[in-house]
């Protein structure tokens, strides 16, 4: 029996802020933005829209791709930390808008190792049960629902999205077919403060003090953080190569969180892995969370540039704190 990856798919909404648009809201410039972290746009969700319309979007693309019908999926997992509500679950309004009447629904909550984590999840179910075939695992964000748009530390680097990925049970297939070589995840919840919505939760309910005192919004420390990402990512991504026996130079494409472009430079650098098969695409999107990881999966995958066989090492860091990698094979 093997999992494998037979849909990708991804969506960011129509409206764009540019780094020229930002230097009118906040004392920024588009040097700064472009060469602290490489973003140039990002994507912003209209008013009215939720982190599960963006979702939808990216699970029907990927459908497509993996000609499958919603009723055919057995389980929806939705990694995000920007839910359309506290509960349900966004993965039970991504099954209302897309009839997958079938389905189990669940959230993951890892920010932007949301992804790696819900694809862990979501490999292990396969891999348990028979009773399960196809699963949808969605990484999405409206992440400027929660940018402090007076705060220049944070309103530049953040942008909305959504990515879906499609895995199935093929028991037709043997073992080795199987799309995951080896993944590593990791947490430490000691630093759960260097990124985190401090209000809106049973610790700090929402209240006229925590609205006016702007704890409804992102709190980033990011030199701290910046420094724990590279140690994170590159920890991660070396102990699913050692576990495998995959070489650096046995990589095609290693696809980093999009965070920042001196972040993935770094990790690329200690990983010996040249520019040219790292996968980047923050000047267009900025930073997504959960989304980041698929929506570059689903850009690579649909310009042709992965071919069956070909190894690729997914890389995550984020609030938590979390991180991961995750090797597959194509
Ligand atoms: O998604 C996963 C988790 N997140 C991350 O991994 C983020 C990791 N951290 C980072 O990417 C970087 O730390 C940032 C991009 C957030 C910041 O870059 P930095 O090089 O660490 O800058 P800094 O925070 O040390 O700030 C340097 C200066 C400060 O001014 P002074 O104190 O030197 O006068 C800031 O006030 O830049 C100032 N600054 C800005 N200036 C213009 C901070 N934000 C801005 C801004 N525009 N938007």
């Amino acid at each position: 029996m093997a999992i494998r990856i037979i849909g990708t798919g991804s969506y960011a909404p129509e409206k764009i802020l540019t780094n020229a648009d930002l230097e009118k809201m906040v004392e920024t410039s588009d040097e700064w933005i472009t060469t602290r972290t490489g973003i140039k746009q990002r994507h912003i969700a209209a008013d009215g829209v939720a982190t599960s319309d963006l979702a939808v979007q990216a699970a029907r693309n990927a459908m497509e791709m993996a000609k499958i019908t919603p009723d055919q999926i057995n389980f929806i997992s939705v990694a995000t930390v920007t839910g359309d509500k506290a509960f349900p679950s966004t993965a039970c309004f991504v099954q209302k808008k897309i009839e997958a009447n079938n389905a189990v629904c669940y959230d993951v909550v890892a920010a932007c190792s949301g992804l790696l984590y819900s694809l862990e999840i979501a490999v292990a179910m396969l891999r348990s049960y028979k009773k399960y075939k196809y699963a949808l695992v969605i990484g999405a964000e409206k992440l400027s629902s929660i940018v402090d748009w007076q705060d220049r530390s944070t309103c530049v680097l953040f942008g909305d999205g959504a990515s879906a990925v499609i895995l199935e049970r093929d028991d037709s297939l043997p073992d080795s077919e199987d799309c995951l070589v080896a993944s590593e995840l990791g947490a430490a919840g000691i630093y759960s403060e260097l990124l985190y919505l401090p209000a809106g939760g049973s610790a700090m309910p929402a209240s006229h003090e925590t609205v006016e005192q702007r704890q409804h919004y992102i709190k980033m420390t990011g030199q701290e953080l910046f420094k724990l990402a590279v140690n994170g990512m590159v920890g991660a991504c070396r102990t699913t190569m050692k576990e495998s026996g995959v070489k650096s130079e046995d990589v095609t494409w290693v696809v980093p969180h999009q965070a920042n472009m001196r972040i993935i430079g770094a990790v690329a650098q200690r990983l010996t892995i040249p520019e040219e098969r790292v996968f980047v695409n923050i000047d267009k999107y900025g930073n997504t969370s959960a989304a980041s990881i698929g929506i570059c999966l689903d850009e690579l995958c649909r310009s042709g540039k992965i071919k069956r066989g070909d190894y690729i090492l997914l890389t995550a860091f984020g609030g938590g704190l979390t991180w991961g990698a995750m090797l597959l094979r194509w």
